[in-house]
């Protein structure tokens, strides 16, 4: 048996494609996340040690436990990529659910979960080129056809470690309300931890998702853009049943430490700073007008002062 990192909290940070840096990563580390995870990155590219990828790959210890995900097609590519990426992460995740088209055009991601029997020889073939732990990240189903139990078995039988349900079919997308039954289902199947995921905002939601399921942790994407706190607020909700809040300065706060973050990892652009900064001060009062500024401003030194005005 492969052995798992210690976590902190039972609630993880989701991979989201350009969310989940390292910067953003650390951030969430502050606030009490119990593993964070890389965004899906191209097992394919990673095997070809490209350049940009590698960028996108880049860790640091500080943000341990930390997952690394891949996506691909090939079986050799996939633990290839593992293999070269498992010194510097605790878990090697590998994404059967990301309903991009680019991604399914090739074949990977979501359009596996067409695919039972593939998944199975790719989670194989991963297991077998490295000693870290593996996961794979799954939907529902893929359309109409749900098949998350079918998979999470078959993932278990090629032996993975544990397994992450996302309670939404390929064709939904990120649409319709997420079913939490599914995740239940899956847990009732497997012996191996379950992680649940979908539809997770605060700290009431993340309780009900652990007493309806009964999944071992649990994963927030969309809710923690720009919003590194929730993890202490939903850990904190999960200890004492107390709600407490973020002010809005120290929301700004922790704005700048992900710009200087961004800063110390090389990974500072404008772009993403303003992008970060409509996400940081969504749901603010006068946020639209600012999230409208922010769109007509082209430099750092702009978006800081509209930043330090707020
Ligand atoms: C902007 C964005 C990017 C995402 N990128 C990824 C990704 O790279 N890999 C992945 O497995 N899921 C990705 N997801 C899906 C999330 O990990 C998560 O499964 C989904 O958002 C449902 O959880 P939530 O309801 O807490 O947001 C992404 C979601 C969003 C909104």
């Amino acid at each position: 048996m492969v052995k798992f990192p210690k976590f902190k909290s039972r609630v993880f940070l989701a991979p989201m494609a350009d969310i989940t840096n390292i910067a953003f990563r650390i951030l969430c580390k502050k606030y009490g996340v119990g593993l964070v995870s890389t965004e899906l990155l191209s097992a394919n590219a990673i095997s070809r040690k490209n350049k940009a990828v590698m960028k996108l790959g880049l860790t640091d210890k500080k943000e341990r436990p930390n997952v690394v995900q891949l996506f691909g097609q090939k079986n050799e590519n996939m633990a290839e990529a593992a293999k070269l990426m498992q010194k510097n992460f605790d878990i090697i995740d590998l994404n059967f659910g990301c309903p991009s088209k680019k991604i399914m055009a090739q074949g990977s991601g979501g359009a596996l979960m067409k695919r039972p029997s593939k998944i199975g020889e790719i989670v194989k073939a991963v297991k077998g080129a490295v000693k870290k732990p593996v996961s794979v990240k799954i939907r529902k189903g893929f359309d109409r056809k749900i098949n998350a139990v079918e998979i999470a078995k078959i993932c278990e039988e090629n032996g993975v470690d544990m397994i992450i349900v996302h309670g939404r079919t390929i064709g939904q997308g990120y649409s319709g309300k997420a079913d939490w039954e599914v995740i239940k289902n899956v847990k009732n199947a497997v012996k191996i931890p379950v992680v649940g995921n979908g539809d997770v905002i605060d700290g009431m939601s993340a309780k009900k998702m652990f007493e309806e399921t009964g999944c071992d942790y649990m994963m927030v994407g969309r809710a923690a853009i720009g919003n590194p706190f929730i993890f202490k607020q939903i850990n904190e909700y999960l200890k004492t049943g107390k709600m407490i809040e973020q002010t809005k300065e120290e929301r700004i706060k922790d704005y700048f430490e992900y710009i200087d973050l961004a800063r110390v990892y090389g990974i500072f652009n404008v772009l993403d700073a303003r992008k970060k900064a409509q996400e940081f001060t969504k749901g603010f009062v006068g946020s639209s007008k600012l999230r409208k500024k922010l769109n007509r401003v082209k430099k750092w030194e702009e978006i800081e002062k509209l930043m330090k005005e707020i």
